[in-house]
């Protein structure tokens, strides 16, 4: 019988990286896929990789070149669908890592969509507007075959904004000779952005994390207990709406600092303040805490809206915390998720709890298409009911299954994808 190796050959087995950690939760759901798991390998390696080079001119006359990338994970479902990050330490492992979550969180959420993800290695906060733009036009021509309203749909990530988008817009419409505003999402809105994309994470959250409340008997309304790590577009948000809903911030970190005020802290006069000061640090009249003394406090639900492996097996034991919803993308190590679920916290995974932003980033893609834009309430109407549907579907998996809300979110969206795969069949 042929044998063939489990990862590509592009890959290291002892440096996989965040690839890695996606390979053992795929692992986890092979069981409870049934005959479905004769295409599990289809989920183990990317459709597509993209590796460009992008030369630049610098402003002082010199030539730069950056490593770009473009994966699409899987198409199955539909065209790849996912955010451009430019960061200096993204690697090929970190966008199919990216990707592969993309292509389970469409799939999740039932959005008619694959999954993909770009990424360029670069630190845009040491370089001008001018030469992100070029940049970014650059690494948009290079990757032009591969993208486009019925291939793969770009969005904003990490250090990537509506800016961006409309950079990419216009390069890839110059390409074809015609405007095409279908081709990313996040765009602005006067380049035929949706209304409410800006806010549709954070909103997802709180919707996620309201459901996840009421099936633990948490009432938000009564000041339930909240602690965010994150306070940039997601988590800032999210405090808002809980906020406004009667819940009590108690504790709020960034890469700043750590503040924490039993009675609830002013999100709304700290969101001014870390607007002028470029952090929280420095906001008066609270407590601060080490960031240690974050992870141990009493709350009914954490979210983590920062960075990627922030909870592992050093603080996981600590955590006493109800409900954890992820906000960020891969903000918990699968050890990390064992010790939190033998402590009986219940965990919200990112692929359903974040997919606020991807809902809305697929109004704007319709919206696009049809020319014919909706007004917010609309938005957010529709964006909660996608979300409350597909929660109530993952959690009745998880009930059913006896399993973790992650491992359910990863057996709906596997089943989906895989049940596509099967019934198209392999061409030619
Ligand atoms: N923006 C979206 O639509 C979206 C969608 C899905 C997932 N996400 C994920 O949510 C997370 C946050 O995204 P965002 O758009 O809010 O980013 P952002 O850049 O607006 O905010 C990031 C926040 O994290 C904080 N942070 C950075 N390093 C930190 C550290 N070491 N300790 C504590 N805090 C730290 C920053 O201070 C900032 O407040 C990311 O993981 C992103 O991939 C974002």
């Amino acid at each position: 019988m042929l044998q063939q190796s489990a990862l590509p050959s592009y890959l290291q087995s002892d440096r996989l990286g965040p690839w890695g950690i996606y390979l053992q939760q795929v692992d986890r759901v092979a069981p409870y896929l049934g005959k479905l798991s004769r295409w599990i390998e289809t989920l183990k390696r990317p459709k597509k990789s993209l590796i460009v080079d992008i030369p630049v001119e610098l402003d002082d006359g010199t030539i730069a070149h950056f490593e770009g990338y473009r994966i699409q994970h899987n198409t199955s479902r539909g065209p790849g669908k996912g955010g451009v990050r430019f960061h200096q330490d993204v690697t090929l492992s970190e966008v199919m890592a990216l990707a592969a979550w993309m292509s389970i969180k469409n799939a999740a959420v039932n959005l008619p969509y694959g999954g993909a993800k770009g990424g360029v290695r670069v630190n845009p906060h040491m370089l001008s507007r001018k030469e992100i733009e070029r940049i970014t036009r650059r690494y948009t021509s290079e990757i032009n075959a591969a993208i486009g309203p019925n291939s793969d749909i770009p969005a904003p990530d990490v250090n990537t904004n509506e800016q961006v988008m409309a950079w990419m817009m216009d390069t890839y419409s110059m390409n074809q000779g015609h405007t095409v505003m279908g081709a990313v999402t996040g765009k602005p809105v006067a380049l035929g952005g949706s209304l409410g994309r800006r806010e549709a994470t954070g909103r997802g959250i709180f919707v996620v994390g309201c459901e996840a409340a009421r099936r633990k008997g948490i009432d938000i309304a009564a000041g339930a207990r909240i602690a965010i790590q994150g306070f940039g577009n997601v988590g800032s948000v999210a405090a808002r709406l809980f906020s406004e809903a009667g819940a009590k911030v108690i504790a709020i970190q960034d890469h700043t600092g750590t503040l924490y005020q039993p009675t609830g802290l002013d999100t709304a006069k700290l969101l001014m303040h870390a607007a002028q000061h470029g952090g929280i640090a420095g906001f008066e009249g609270v407590q601060t805490l080490n960031s240690e003394e974050f992870w141990r406090l009493e709350t009914d639900l954490l979210i983590p809206a920062a960075l990627e492996e922030q909870i592992t097996e050093k603080n996981a034991p600590h955590i006493r915390t109800r409900i954890i919803v992820e906000a960020a993308n891969g903000p918990t190590t699968p050890t990390a998720d064992d010790i939190l679920n033998a402590n009986g916290i219940l965990v919200i995974p990112d692929v359903i709890a974040n997919a606020g932003g991807v809902t809305v980033s697929y109004f704007e893609w319709v919206q696009d298409f049809s020319s014919f834009f909706w007004t917010e309430t609309e938005i957010n109407r529709r964006l909660e009911q996608i979300m409350c549907e597909a929660f109530a579907a993952i959690w009745q998996m998880a009930q059913e299954h006896r399993v973790s809300v992650r491992t359910a979110a990863y057996i709906v969206a596997c089943t989906r994808i895989l049940m596509a795969r099967e019934m198209r069949g392999l061409y030619p």
